[in-house]
């Protein structure tokens, strides 16, 4: 939702080109949420959704802990103000200087889901803490994240094995149900996967103590999604189904659900148009595409609400594009977006939801166009 103090900041800033506005005020009211959710995790924003440095240095002073996916989100979470104690080096790929480089900063916990990995972090980060990624099937999520991260439950007995081999604190099981992730119940089976290992652990005198639950908090596009309070209860529920009264440490990794809803682009219509006399829809084509920040257009899977100032007229379905002569930069075409036939070029549109996953997906300078400007108020 555009906000009053982001309408305002635009009404008189009025900033040229495409950007996104991020209101403060909203992140804190999601922080807040998060906790009252699930006050017994703790919570480590997902420092990729969106890094700019207000929004660090805000969740830092509320108490936030920081997911960093690399040494530079690292940088930030600690140039914003969190200690090395309140980091977790959350990507499972990582170089073994890196992890040497974070160790080095004072990071102390790190994610694994191979023994490959943990070999990487037993020589760089000796006696450091690791938690192993399990699989999920990323069901019910509109931006799942695929087999890439994470090993079936079985091997990841093995992985947290020769982690304590190798002098490493073998901590616990993490894993992500997908981003966007619109089923509240979809975090049970990985909880049950958790538990499974912390069984087969103890049966090997290892005791785990924490269970990274990752992100897939959703944020509101064009449909409505439950609240985190009706996530943290499901997720509740399972973990005391799965683990009863001797409930594991739990973290959460809130990204897309701490940032997206608290953003806004501002673009512009730079061309309406048809590709033939009798071409059923128009095409418009705006300021800012999949290369200046819309990436997760890709497959149309996500859909960000648009508001125009015309919204009141007759609407028609429209192909959605981008401003780059690419022909892959396009938005929306499978399943047309509907806007305004009023709709002219030189309009204001406002991109809804934008505040995760934008700024840092855009290109530098492709077809020479400027990354995605941001101003966080
Ligand atoms: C390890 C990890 N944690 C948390 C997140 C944040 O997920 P979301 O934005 O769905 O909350 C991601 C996203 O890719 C991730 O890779």
């Amino acid at each position: 939702m555009a906000t009053q103090r982001i309408l305002d900041f635009l009404a008189t800033r009025r900033p040229e080109g495409p950007c996104l506005v991020v209101d403060l005020d909203i992140v804190e009211n999601n922080f807040h949420a998060f906790r009252k959710a699930l006050p017994d995790s703790a919570i480590f924003y997902a420092v990729k959704a969106n890094p700019a440095p207000e929004v660090l240095r805000l969740l830092a002073s509320l108490g936030s802990n920081f997911d960093c996916a690399s040494v530079a989100e690292i940088e930030m979470a600690l140039e914003a103000g969190a200690t090395a104690r309140r980091i977790s080096y959350g990507n499972t790929i990582k170089k073994e200087r890196d992890i040497e480089r974070a160790a080095a900063l004072g990071v102390s916990l790190f994610a694994v889901d191979c023994v490959e990995e943990v070999e990487k972090v037993a020589r760089a980060a000796p006696g450091a803490r690791v938690f192993c990624r399990v699989l999920t099937n990323g069901e019910g999520a509109e931006w799942p994240l695929s087999r890439k991260f994470g090993c079936v439950p079985a091997m990841a007995i093995d992985v947290l094995l020769a982690a304590a081999r190798l002098g490493l604190v073998a901590t616990g099981i993490s894993f992500h149900v997908g981003s966007q992730q619109t089923d509240t119940n979809a975090w049970d089976a990985a909880i049950g996967d958790a538990k499974f290992v912390f069984e087969a652990l103890a049966e090997k005198g290892i005791v785990l103590t924490l269970v990274n639950m990752g992100g897939g908090f959703p944020t509101r596009y064009l449909k409505d999604v439950p609240a985190a309070e009706a996530y943290g209860r499901a997720i509740f529920e399972s973990l005391r189904r799965h683990f009863g009264n001797r409930l594991p440490e739990t973290i959460i990794e809130p990204g897309r659900g701490m940032v997206g809803d608290a953003g806004v682009i501002k673009a512009e219509v730079v061309l309406v148009s048809r590709k033939s006399a009798t071409d059923e829809n128009r095409w418009v084509y705006l300021d800012i595409g999949k290369f200046g920040g819309l990436a997760e257009t890709m497959d149309e899977a996500i859909r960000y609400p648009i508001v125009t100032a015309r919204d009141a007229d007759l609407m028609e379905p429209c192909v959605l594009a981008g401003p780059t002569c690419d022909s892959a930069d396009v938005l929306y075409e499978k399943k047309p977006y509907p806007l305004p036939i009023t709709l002219t070029v030189g309009d204001e549109v406002l991109i809804e939801g934008t505040g995760a996953y934008t700024t840092t997906y855009a290109s530098v300078a492709f077809n020479g166009f400027e990354p995605l400007r941001a101003y966080v108020i």
